[in-house]
């Protein structure tokens, strides 16, 4: 095995709406040893997959029956040999075949500092409401391993950033998506290259 093939690693990303992180790690592991195998959605006017066609990237369209009550997509992905599922504004749940198939394989990031706004229907706006609404001085974002319940794993990094008098949930969003930008990537680049 030459050196080039024991270090290449293959991520794949779910993600299910605009794709702006989906695009950020792409972007990152352009041209290195990293790559993004497949895009993998569940909503076929997601704007991820535009990303996807253009970055020359296959997608698969996951349909809810086969993933929640068939084989999660599990031969599918075992037979990609890959290295980490990357969830980037994915919102179904992660069946517990394909948890169980990929253990401390698959993370997600959540626009929050959990514990704290997580769980079932805490996605996108609505946290960034219940932030605001809770008079909260800080938000940040949450990278964490995936487990059988919404928004609960291992915590692997977390960050925060202000919210100021007079922030809109649409404000608040871009301040955390500038975050989410800044360290997904890079923290996916430290958990396959280091060894845990
Ligand atoms: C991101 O802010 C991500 O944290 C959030 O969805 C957004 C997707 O944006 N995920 C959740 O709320 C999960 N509970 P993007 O499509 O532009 O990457």
């Amino acid at each position: 095995m030459n050196s080039a093939a024991s270090t290449a690693k293959r991520i794949v990303i779910f993600a299910s709406g605009a794709g702006s992180n989906a695009q950020k790690i792409i972007d990152h592991f352009r041209d290195s040893d990293i790559s993004v195998q497949m895009i993998v959605c569940n909503k076929p006017q997601a704007g991820v997959l535009s990303i996807a066609e253009r970055e020359g990237i296959p997608t698969l369209l996951i349909e809810k029956e086969r993933f929640f009550r068939g084989d999660a997509y599990v031969p599918v992905f075992r037979d990609m040999s890959i290295d980490l599922i990357v969830l980037a504004g994915f919102l179904w749940k992660i069946p517990q075949a394909l948890i169980d198939a990929f253990p401390r394989k698959i993370i997600n990031i959540h626009p929050a500092l959990l514990p704290k706004y997580g769980g079932k229907g805490m996605y996108g706006a609505f946290v960034h409401e219940a932030v605001i609404a809770a008079g909260e001085v800080q938000s940040g974002i949450t990278i964490h391993y995936v487990d059988e319940h919404y928004d609960h794993g291992d915590i692997v990094f977390q960050t925060a950033c202000p919210v100021v008098e007079g922030d809109t949930p649409e404000i608040l969003a871009k301040r955390i998506h500038e975050l989410e930008h800044a360290h997904y990537p890079r923290v996916i680049e430290e958990l396959l290259t280091t060894k845990r």
